[in-house]
């Protein structure tokens, strides 16, 4: 079996929800343990990025070295309407994306939400220079916020860590003001893309938008493939399994999106007023 149908297979077993603790409890491991290992203080992202196919985006210079992470951020909420309104993102890592949001899209307020306690500890240290942005601990299947709390809900490359994704569906759905937004992004086997359209389907989300994005996430694996192979040369332990989990080409992952036997999904769903 090629590597590329082997990581898929991997997708595949992660989403049927037959192991689901097992299956939460071995990615709190691998971030956790990420969150110890890559120590550079300047790393806010953990996602494979996305390049736009059109003209290059707005960003300030100091941003332009994290374009291809912070792209996966601006496919997601581009034209959604979040000046001054409450922002809520589920696993947000080290907090680089809502970072972003807090900086170019001027809500009133965002949440960055993440299960890993040493992770949320590291995105409060690196992101302090933006007020309206703040971290806490918690679980997305079980979301620690009241109900319509929220006007804009944003999932980045979290989801395939979830045990039970239409928990996960229906906290979002709950913790969203009527009229609000959901938006979503992460990769699935292809064989996984129908289930996973029922596993978001929560009452009283609607879906809006749907998008392959897998070129571009290719785009973006290229892009920053010189950076990640620097950083993989720093990181003290596991450097085989960081060379596959960073996507860098020759992984499994990189040859499974740009095969499609692998699809990276972004969606848009609104709750129904
Ligand atoms: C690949 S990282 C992406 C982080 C961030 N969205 C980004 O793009 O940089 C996935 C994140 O999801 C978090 N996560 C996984 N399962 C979670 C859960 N059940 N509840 C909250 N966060 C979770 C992980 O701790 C990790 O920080």
């Amino acid at each position: 079996m090629s590597s590329s149908r082997l990581f898929s297979r991997v997708l595949d077993v992660a989403s049927t929800g037959k192991f689901p603790r097992l299956q939460k409890w071995v990615w709190r491991r691998i971030y956790n343990l990420l969150s110890l290992s890559w120590r550079d203080q300047d790393w806010r992202f953990m996602n494979y990025g996305f390049v736009p196919a059109g003209p290059a985006f707005p960003l300030s210079a100091e941003d332009e070295a994290e374009r291809a992470f912070i792209g996966l951020y601006q496919q997601a909420v581009e034209g959604l309407p979040i000046a001054g309104k409450r922002v809520l993102e589920i696993g947000s890592g080290r907090g680089g994306g809502s970072r972003y949001i807090a900086r170019y899209h001027a809500p009133a307020s965002i949440v960055g939400l993440d299960y890993s306690p040493d992770t949320v500890r590291r995105a409060r240290r690196i992101n302090k220079d933006t007020p309206s942005l703040t971290f806490e601990t918690g679980d997305a299947e079980n979301l620690p916020f009241a109900d319509g709390s929220f006007d804009i809900v944003v999932n980045i490359e979290s989801s395939h860590c979830y045990g039970d994704v239409p928990a996960f569906a229906r906290e979002v759905s709950r913790v969203l003001a009527p009229g609000g937004w959901f938006t979503f992004a992460d990769m699935r086997s292809k064989n996984q893309l129908t289930a996973l359209s029922g596993q978001l389907g929560a009452p009283g989300l609607d879906l809006v938008e749907d998008r392959n994005i897998s070129k571009g996430v290719v785009a973006a694996l290229n892009a920053a493939e010189a950076r990640k192979r620097e950083r993989i040369g720093k990181s003290r332990l596991l450097k085989h399994f960081m060379t596959e989990f960073s996507g860098s080409k020759g992984s499994a992952l990189y040859k499974g999106l740009s095969r499609g036997d692998v699809i990276y999904v972004a969606r848009r769903y609104r709750k129904m007023d």
